[in-house]
């Protein structure tokens, strides 16, 4: 089983390369090797790698500066995994591409299913969303995994940020009525080749979209305050406040739980809960 991932050095990625080095043959490629916003160099990497299995890990994931340059992550979230899928497809291979819990609104109560209806608010989400019926066009042979509020040891996200500013010793003002599952890469990355694996050993009925958060929910300044308290910081005072109070360029779902059951009715894959995991992460910190 021959793989070829998109993306090393994000997030999702660099977890990838340390959990599938020495269990399948592997090429990973980042820029300058190839340029997603000019999706032709993709495609000619798959048609000449000829891989089983094709991970795309790169995308524009800078959800506000995607407000000012509409085209650019229209390219490399939606036409880029297109034309990866398209290749996929003329040499049968199976392509796990990402995706965000931002395609949806923000307005449900209750876990969005694969099947809840999707309305995406910033120009990120309907990029995604576009690259989410891009690939499931191009190629029956996808799996689509929905995820979101990554965090990792490796990167800069929330969770270095907080860690940060707390440094600087000041009160903290967060976000509290965003509700949603912070979730480490490195499960993610997990899942991922759980999946592969599943692949290798010959399945073939586990196509589609599939949901994949670490377990549990809690707010933005929820996550923070678990993150001060795991990391012995009874110094820091955390406010909590609204969206209003902290205005951004792209708007964020008020509500984007995701219902994580298809993916362990399907692969027996469940992602930890996000306590545990944030404790996991802070270890490798
Ligand atoms: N981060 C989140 O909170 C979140 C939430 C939900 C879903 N997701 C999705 O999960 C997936 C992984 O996210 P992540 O957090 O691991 O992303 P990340 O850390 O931001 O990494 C993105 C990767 O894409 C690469 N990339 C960006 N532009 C590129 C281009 N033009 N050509 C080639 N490579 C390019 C980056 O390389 P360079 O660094 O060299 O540019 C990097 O390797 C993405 O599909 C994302 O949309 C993320």
């Amino acid at each position: 089983m021959k793989i070829l991932v998109f993306g090393r050095v994000g997030q999702v990625g660099s977890a990838l390369a340390e959990l599938l080095a020495g269990r399948y043959p592997v090429q990973f490629l980042d820029q300058p090797e190839i340029d997603l916003a000019e999706p032709a160099s993709a495609v000619a990497q798959v048609r000449s790698q000829q891989p089983d299995v094709v991970i795309n890990a790169a995308a524009y994931t800078a959800v506000d500066k995607a407000q000012a340059e509409p085209e650019l992550a229209h390219v490399i979230n939606a036409q880029a995994p297109a034309a990866m899928a398209a290749a996929c497809a003329e040499i049968d291979a199976t392509i796990i591409h990402y995706s965000t819990d931002y395609v949806f609104d923000g307005g449900a109560t209750e876990p969005y299913t694969e099947e809840a209806p999707v309305a995406p608010q910033s120009v990120y989400g309907m990029s995604k969303l576009a690259g989410e019926q891009a690939v499931q066009a191009a190629s029956d042979r996808h799996i689509i995994l929905r995820t979101a509020w990554l965090y990792s040891h490796l990167g800069q996200n929330f969770v270095k940020t907080m860690l940060r500013l707390a440094a600087a010793g000041k009160p903290l003002r967060v976000v509290a009525d965003q509700v949603g599952s912070p979730t480490y890469a490195w499960d993610l990355a997990q899942a991922t080749v759980g999946i592969v694996d599943a692949l290798a050993a010959g399945r073939e009925d586990g196509f589609g979209i599939f949901h994949a958060t670490n377990s549990g929910m809690t707010s933005w300044h929820g996550f923070a305050a678990k993150l001060f308290e795991l990391t012995g910081h009874d110094d820091i005072a955390v406010v909590p406040i609204t969206t209003a109070e902290y205005p951004t360029p792209a708007p964020r779902p008020a509500y984007s739980v995701l219902s994580c059951a298809r993916l362990k009715q399907g692969y027996g894959i469940e992602l930890p809960d996000w306590r545990e995991a944030l404790t996991r992460c802070l270890a490798r910190l």
